[in-house]
């Protein structure tokens, strides 16, 4: 069987991306990054992959007149490479539908927030401003609605006395940094599927995500 490929899509600084390559170097996910691809030509990922002699390339919107014209040269793209995974590592663009249908079950993001509370942007500033004491991240399949699909995995921690956004965003990345290759790696072993939208763990469809806390993994 061949090994299997991972199409990494970024637009930042790559810390997530980081610690997939090394959960791929030290053989924790048994696959192969066929390509890191960046929206941003500036992204720090970029040099991170470059680094790993991992082949970048980058598709700037910026360089598209309508929407539609830069996301069908991603599309095209990402098929090109027939990748069995794509992981979104602080990817700010929105995929198109068209995309999200063909490439189902086989789409998975990070999103820093218990999902599924804070949606969208800014949510450590949220999760401050709202008083809670708890607060994390989420690996989920990817679905048409934004940061809503299937969540595989959360990782939680609590907020502490007096703490500002820059160190709690500080902390849930480090989490993001566990919780994300291991999810890469269920995936890659066939443990973790999605099926009729719903998550099949080890063959059993489960109701509940699997969490790391307190240094801690239960699984689902
Ligand atoms: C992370 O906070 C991730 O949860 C969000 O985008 C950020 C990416 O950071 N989706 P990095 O580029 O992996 O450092």
């Amino acid at each position: 069987m061949s090994t299997p490929s991972i199409v990494i899509l970024i637009s930042g600084s790559g810390s997530n991306l980081q610690a997939i390559i090394d959960a791929v170097v030290e053989k924790k996910i048994r696959a192969r990054i066929s390509a890191v691809i960046s929206n941003r030509p500036d992204a720090l990922g970029l040099k991170k992959a470059a680094a790993a002699g991992i082949k970048t390339i980058v598709i700037d919107h910026t360089g598209f007149a309508e929407r539609r014209q830069f996301d069908a040269a991603l599309s095209q793209q990402v098929a090109e490479l027939e990748p069995d995974l794509i992981v979104l590592a602080g990817f700010m663009r929105i995929l198109p539908a068209a995309f999200i249908d063909h490439f189902t079950g086989r789409i998975l993001n990070i999103h820093p927030s218990l999902l599924p509370e804070f949606k969208g942007l800014h949510t450590h500033r949220r999760a401050l401003e709202a008083g809670h004491d708890q607060h994390g991240a989420s690996v989920h399949f990817v679905s048409n609605e934004l940061d809503s699909g299937p969540v595989v995995i959360q990782a939680k921690l609590e907020i502490l006395d007096d703490e500002d956004e820059t160190a709690l965003a500080g902390r849930v990345l480090e989490l993001e940094h566990i919780i994300y290759p291991l999810a890469i790696a269920w995936f890659i072993e066939g443990r973790l599927r999605l099926i009729d939208n719903h998550i099949h763990f080890d063959n059993k469809l489960i109701k509940e995500a699997a969490l790391w806390q307190h240094e801690t993994l239960t699984l689902p």
